[in-house]
């Protein structure tokens, strides 16, 4: 696969088959993926990998705790959508939103079923393997940005070897049980999850793409010789 198709193939993907990951795999994308530049190359992303036992264990401490926690959770370490959210964010996340849930015919009032979806967050889509993007508190928007850049490596890495990925902020709802779970010390917490696995080719809620803005809604060109 050349870089132009592992970049436009890549897609949040929200229903994986039970296929396996190789552990010599997943070693391989997340030490690949460490090519991504960070400022001062510090690089400050920190991974947790799980798999198989690992993410069983974790979905079932979550699964009786679904039908009374969501949407809050334990409420999140950090705010991840501005508040307020304003225009034009508001209508691509507005729009994204009922593309996914039209896409499984879930209609906006049906709350239970919403939320049903959403639980799915928490058993990583099905998907065998997981990543857990791990921060230091102390770090500031520079290293986030900077372990946006090794996720999104993660990501376009795996297309490589036929997976496909869900980045999952989800799991900041639930920070204290992954804090524990991963055993993190209190100078760390996650900044994102990802399910990793085999797309489910057959689901309907990987039977559509998110749309894109045009190019001249996001970026200007100068000086350049046509
Ligand atoms: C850091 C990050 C966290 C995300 N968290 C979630 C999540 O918790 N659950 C989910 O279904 N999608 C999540 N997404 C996926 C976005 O909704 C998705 O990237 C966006 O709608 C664009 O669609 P695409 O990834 O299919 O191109 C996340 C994406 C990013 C970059």
């Amino acid at each position: 696969m050349d870089i132009f198709d592992a970049v436009s193939s890549r897609y949040s993907c929200r229903a994986f088959l039970p296929k396996p990951v190789p552990e010599a795999v997943m070693r391989e994308i997340v030490e690949r993926a460490a090519r991504a530049p960070s400022a001062g190359n510090m690089q400050p992303w920190r991974v947790h990998a799980v798999a198989g036992k690992r993410v069983e264990e974790l979905k079932a401490l979550l699964r009786p705790r679904m039908a009374t926690e969501l949407p809050k959770g334990e409420g999140v370490e950090y705010v991840i959508y501005p508040q307020p959210m304003v225009e034009p964010y508001k209508a691509r996340s507005f729009n994204v939103g009922e593309q996914l849930y039209q896409s499984i015919n879930v209609p906006r009032e049906d709350k239970a079923a919403r939320y049903k979806q959403y639980a799915r967050n928490y058993e990583f889509f099905g998907a065998p393997a997981a990543l857990f993007f791990v921060r230091e508190k102390a770090h500031g928007p520079a290293q986030w940005a900077d372990i946006g850049g090794y996720l999104q490596t993660v990501a376009i890495l795996a297309r490589g070897y036929g997976l496909h990925t869900c980045p999952q902020q989800a799991w900041v709802s639930f920070h204290r049980t992954v804090r524990d779970f991963l055993e993190l010390p209190d100078h760390l917490m996650v900044y994102s999850g990802m399910a990793v696995g085999y797309e489910d080719p057959q689901a309907p809620i990987n039977g559509w793409r998110s749309p894109r803005e045009p190019l001249e809604a996001f970026a200007t060109f100068s000086g350049f010789e046509s």
